[in-house]
């Protein structure tokens, strides 16, 4: 915090509001927001896609129709891509690590990454840059003693799985855990499905395939894995799900976010990303 408020006060004019202007003198200010979306991704399961073909992932077969979720929050914590991921550390983005959420570096894609990547990043790195530091600047925050502040982020599944019929068992399909009969492995899912799909994903890999009911789903927990997912097949895993959910609340999933890939889709982004989002 002290730090933090240091940097902001040494750019912003004492009694002004920080402005977009001051935001790239502000490195720590930066690394502070990617170190936030790192360990709290307001997303923590990537949106859910599907895939339109047959496709080999890591070696393995996986059908058409196969739904992909990418833990972005157990991408954020492993290991083998953070330093004592748990804890929070925003000068890991300074000293020459070049890392950043734009969907490049696949150890930090809490905006998604590929085709179907969130359109409102710059946006969004804005608004909370100037947000973070015009609080930071004019206010000191402290917990009461003794009070814990709960951050655990909450993950909310829109399925439709009952009326998803089973589709012929493949044989070289990702490592999946024991399923049962009609749910499949819901049961194994907790009320943070982040969590519980991490923990799965540290005794069968980070690429497994669960069963939601009947439907096939394919889970990514590791940079390396969704790299191949939303990168070498992103073309194959474009598509959203077809959800009762968005064709009700979405106007028939005639929005950017539930569109089926395709014309429609392509021209409704084109227009996010070039009018509504442009900051020229
Ligand atoms: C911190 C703020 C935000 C986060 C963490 C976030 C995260 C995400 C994620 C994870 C996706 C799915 C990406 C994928 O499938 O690879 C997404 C998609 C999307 N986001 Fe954001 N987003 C944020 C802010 C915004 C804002 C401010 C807007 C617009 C004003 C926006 C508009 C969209 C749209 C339209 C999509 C769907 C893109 C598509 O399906 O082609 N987001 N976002």
């Amino acid at each position: 915090m002290k730090k933090l408020q240091a940097e902001i006060q040494l750019i912003a004019q004492s009694n002004q509001p920080v402005i977009e202007d001051d935001l790239d003198q502000m490195p720590y200010l930066k690394a502070v927001i990617k170190e936030t979306l790192r360990l709290h991704p307001p997303i923590p399961i990537i949106v859910p896609r599907e895939s339109t073909k047959d496709v080999q992932v890591k070696g393995y077969d996986i059908a058409a129709g196969t739904r992909l979720l990418v833990n972005a929050w157990a991408i954020g914590q492993d290991p083998a891509s953070w330093d004592e991921p748990e804890e929070f550390r925003p000068e890991r983005f300074l000293n020459g690590r070049s890392i950043d959420f734009r969907g490049h570096d696949f150890e930090l894609i809490p905006f998604g990454a590929g085709r179907r990547g969130c359109p409102g990043i710059q946006f969004a790195a804005v608004v909370d840059e100037l947000a973070v530091a015009n609080l930071v600047h004019k206010f000191d925050f402290a917990l009461p003693n003794g009070v814990e502040l709960d951050v655990s982020e909450v993950a909310v599944f829109l399925l439709k799985w009952l009326s998803i019929t089973a589709r012929p068992p493949r044989k070289n399909t990702p490592p999946s855990p024991q399923k049962l009969p009609v749910i499949g492995n819901l049961h194994q899912i907790g009320p943070f499905p982040h969590l519980s799909l991490h923990s799965l994903s540290q005794a069968h890999g980070p690429l497994m395939l669960l069963h939601f009911a009947a439907a096939p789903v394919l889970i990514a927990s590791s940079s390396f894995t969704s790299r191949d997912i939303m990168k070498t097949h992103d073309l194959i895993f474009s598509n959203r799900p077809k959800s009762t959910i968005c064709q009700k609340i979405m106007y028939g999933a005639k929005d950017v976010a539930f569109s089926p890939y395709g014309e429609y889709w392509r021209q409704m982004k084109s227009i996010c990303i070039l009018q509504l989002l442009s900051n020229k």
